[in-house]
């Protein structure tokens, strides 16, 4: 297909905490790749309702136009002036689009989410995940210093090195990365600190491909940042949860929750303690928008989820118990599901004072919550069995 460090020291620095307000100057030009995706339409709606006119470019590989029906976007392009608010969309690989579409496009503001995602998907494709997630981050890291970025290019002059710039010369826009927590790979530190070394298996292992892939696009964009003042703010988003997840690529909650609906077993891999922190959606876009706006956050690095732990069992029978289901919680073993010598990871847990400081972030949608909205929406979407359905769907009392 086409596509286009932080030391070891643990403690937190963030400067003076300051509240930034997570709303956009009406009007302020918002680029979102992987738009049409789970992540992206959550984004992508809330930009546009803060008063941004949103570009979504994506090539619809996992994302879905349904996942847009709220946002309502034009083919594009957006036509001049203020219109607020308004959504465009243009299906395209990213790669292509830099060079078609979006050639000659400025942009205030871009939210870098395109990526092949999931380890079962870049498990199935490896060479495909790789292309995609680093080969297509730094097409963009060009597109944006040749003056897709606002304050880039030949009309602001020449750039200089991080700080020498003025908004002329490059520091005024600003391009938020999607990274992943796969980037500590294997550490077994608790929790994960941002400044914490990143520990990958053997290159013979498929599954750090994806570890790897992400750790080069903030080598990429940190890289940008040094060289030319790109304002670049890295996000190390870890489980992340809602509405629009589909659980083809093995996104434990939809797995869960769509196996609950239908009175089927919920399917365990391992032993079920493995830990993790879910967050819902709706925090997550809360935190990537405050983070993107902060001043203090440009050329960082921010852990951004929950850190409330609990093992994949315990998710299993939670999601029984709020869904009101029937099934049978089931242990599968890794082999099974991802082939000999699959290696997972016992904890994954984020140090989140970094970001706290930074901007007060502080996930508040209960978990119970979540998991409802998730069961609605797969009930709505997808549709099930009848009696979930009755519980859950549109119509449905579960709310
Ligand atoms: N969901 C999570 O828990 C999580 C955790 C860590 C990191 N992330 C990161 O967040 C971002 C969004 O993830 P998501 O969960 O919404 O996944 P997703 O698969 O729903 O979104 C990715 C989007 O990128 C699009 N895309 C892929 N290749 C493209 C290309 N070449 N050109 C244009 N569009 C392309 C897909 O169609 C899809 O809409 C990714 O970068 C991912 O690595 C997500």
């Amino acid at each position: 297909m086409d596509q286009g460090g932080p030391g070891t020291d643990r403690r937190v620095d963030a400067g003076p905490r300051v509240r930034v307000p997570a709303g956009h100057v009406p009007g302020v030009r918002a680029l979102v790749t992987g738009g049409a995706g789970f992540l992206g339409s959550h984004l992508s709606e809330r930009l546009a309702g803060q008063g941004a006119r949103v570009t979504i470019v994506d090539d619809l590989s996992t994302g879905r136009l349904e996942n847009l029906e709220a946002l309502r976007p034009t083919p594009g392009p957006l036509p001049l002036g203020p219109d607020a608010g308004a959504a465009e969309l243009i299906v395209s690989d990213l790669g292509h689009a830099l060079e078609g579409p979006l050639a000659g496009r400025s942009f205030d503001r871009v939210y870098h989410l395109a990526a092949s995602v999931g380890v079962r998907r870049v498990m199935d494709d490896p060479a495909d995940a790789i292309e995609r997630n680093v080969v297509l981050t730094a097409r963009l890291m060009r597109w944006l210093v040749a003056g897709g970025l606002a304050g880039f290019g030949a009309a602001a002059g020449a750039v200089g090195p991080a700080g020498a710039a003025g908004p002329a010369g490059g520091t005024s826009g600003r391009v938020l990365i999607a990274s992943s927590s796969e980037v500590y790979g294997k550490s077994e530190r608790a929790p994960f600190a941002e400044g914490d070394d990143s520990v990958f298996g053997p290159t013979t292992a498929l599954r750090w491909s994806y570890a790897c892939s992400k750790a080069l696009d903030e080598h990429l964009a940190l890289a940008h940042h040094q060289r030319h003042g790109l304002g670049v703010v890295i996000a190390r988003l870890f489980n992340t949860v809602g509405p629009r997840q589909v659980g083809d690529y093995g996104m434990v909650l939809p797995r869960f929750v769509g196996a609950a609906l239908r009175d089927e077993p919920l399917e365990v891999h391992g032993d079920g303690e493995q830990v993790r922190c879910l967050c819902d959606v709706r925090d997550v876009v809360d935190g990537l928008c405050r983070l993107t706006e902060h001043p203090g956050a440009v050329g960082g690095v921010f852990n951004i989820g929950s850190d409330q732990p609990m093992t994949i069992s315990e998710l299993a029978a939670r999601v029984v118990r709020v869904v009101g289901s029937q099934s049978l919680v089931v242990k599968t073993p890794y082999q099974r599901v991802f082939g000999a010598g699959f290696e997972d990871l016992r904890r994954r847990v984020p140090d989140l004072r970094k970001v706290r400081a930074l901007i007060g972030f502080d996930p508040g949608v209960p978990f119970d919550q979540t998991i409802r909205d998730v069961a609605r929406w797969i009930a709505d979407a997808d549709g099930c069995a009848r009696g979930s359905r009755d519980r859950f769907g549109r119509h449905g009392a579960g709310r």
